[in-house]
């Protein structure tokens, strides 16, 4: 039987970055500019009794995400031992890489659910944004595959200035390829999209637009399709429970082991990241002093300290207060609460009202098109 953690702050999630390979070169990417090399990724042995440490600590959901995680030859080992310590399993993937059979696998080893993203309904654009030819159309092939193989599937639609003309076209496209779930999330700038922010971010009006379109969708294909939203933060004037808040719900890990409360803490200078190869999850989970930074409400300044909404937004993202704040204690700039959310927000009017730059795709070597 499963020991459950005697504590209310036990993690929900626990997202493994099984690698930082990827075929693709996503503008938005929401790994570290710093890719971790494929010499430092945790053997099968470590991952196998992270899970189920995981368990342990009262974990319920895994996401398998990387990087492209279908490049790990040992991930039939992985979800086997997911499914054998009871933990709920999506497979976060491009789908490039996968055959057929090894879907089938995967789900005949225990797999529970399957998460796509698109780039665009279009194929050229889409292409063009993962810069992976030909990666479109085997996406839309492989999310027939996941139907077929009596697998859940929600499609992820990471929408920006370059493709936020296509979002009628993305919700029948959720539709038409059998996906339960659409997750129309407008990009978050941390990482590889905060350097092509410029390049993706859109105009007030659009977002507004957007929307609108979501909510009659919605309507629309109640019982059919549940769509997700999430808004960008520079429009907002309240900001999102970044991670469900610090340190409260999710643990990722990195290919290296690395344990971190949100994908982007490594920006956050002075954190001192434990990792799995020589702590245990619960001791960095209650323990560690880069889980504890942030957690909960002590370490707010003014005005989150006295603010109504201090426990249901967390203060927003320390990794957003510090790229523009400049510090991670401050307020999330998204706030407008805080002394910098409108130049927070004039930012995005003056950078949408620009022509796109050029893309920085993730690989150093890889030419801007
Ligand atoms: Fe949230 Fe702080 Fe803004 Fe209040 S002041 S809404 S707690 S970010
Ligand atoms: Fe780090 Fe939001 S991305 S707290």
């Amino acid at each position: 039987m499963r020991k459950e953690l005697a504590c209310a702050l036990a993690p929900v999630g626990l997202l493994a970055e099984l690698t930082h390979r990827c075929p693709l070169q996503c503008p938005y990417c929401s790994n570290p500019l710093a890719l971790e090399q494929v010499s430092d990724e945790l053997p099968t042995e470590v991952w196998l009794d992270v899970l189920a440490q995981a368990a342990d600590l009262g974990v319920l959901q895994l996401h398998l995400s990387g990087g492209e995680p279908t490049v790990r030859r040992d991930l039939e080992d992985i979800i086997a031992r997911a499914a054998k310590v009871g933990l709920y399993s999506n497979l976060i993937t491009a789908g490039v890489l996968l055959t057929r059979e090894r879907l089938e696998g995967l789900a005949a080893h225990g797999l529970d659910h399957v998460q796509i993203s698109l780039q665009d309904t279009l194929a050229g654009n889409a292409d063009r944004i993962a810069h992976y030819e030909g990666g479109h159309a085997k996406k839309l092939e492989v999310a027939r595959w996941v139907g077929a193989a009596g697998l859940p599937l929600t499609i992820n639609a990471p929408i920006h200035r370059q493709n936020i003309a296509s979002l009628e076209g993305f919700i029948e496209l959720a539709v038409q390829v059998g996906a339960q779930r659409l997750e129309v999330a407008h990009v978050q700038y941390y990482g590889w999209a905060l350097t092509n922010r410029q390049a993706l971010m859109p105009t007030r009006e659009q977002v507004l637009h957007s929307a609108d379109v979501v909510a009659q969708a919605r309507e629309r294909l109640k019982g059919v399709l549940v769509i997700d939203f999430v808004v960008p933060d520079y429009y907002a004037s309240r900001p999102k429970p970044c991670m469900g808040g610090w340190g409260r719900g999710i643990i990722n890990i990195t290919p290296s082991g690395k344990a971190l409360p949100c994908h982007a803490a490594e920006t956050i200078p002075g954190l001192q990241f434990e990792n799995v190869r020589k702590q245990r999850l619960r001791d960095i989970w209650l323990g560690s002093d880069a889980f504890r930074k942030y957690r909960g409400t002590d370490w707010m300044p003014e005005p989150c300290r006295s603010c109504e909404f201090r426990e249901i937004d967390w203060g927003g993202c320390r990794c957003q207060a510090l790229a523009f704040a400049g510090t991670a204690a401050a307020t999330d700039p998204a706030c407008a609460k805080s002394p910098h959310h409108q130049a927070f927000a004039h930012l995005a009017e003056v950078e949408a009202s620009e022509p796109a730059s050029a893309f920085v795709f993730r690989r150093p070597r890889a030419r801007a098109k």
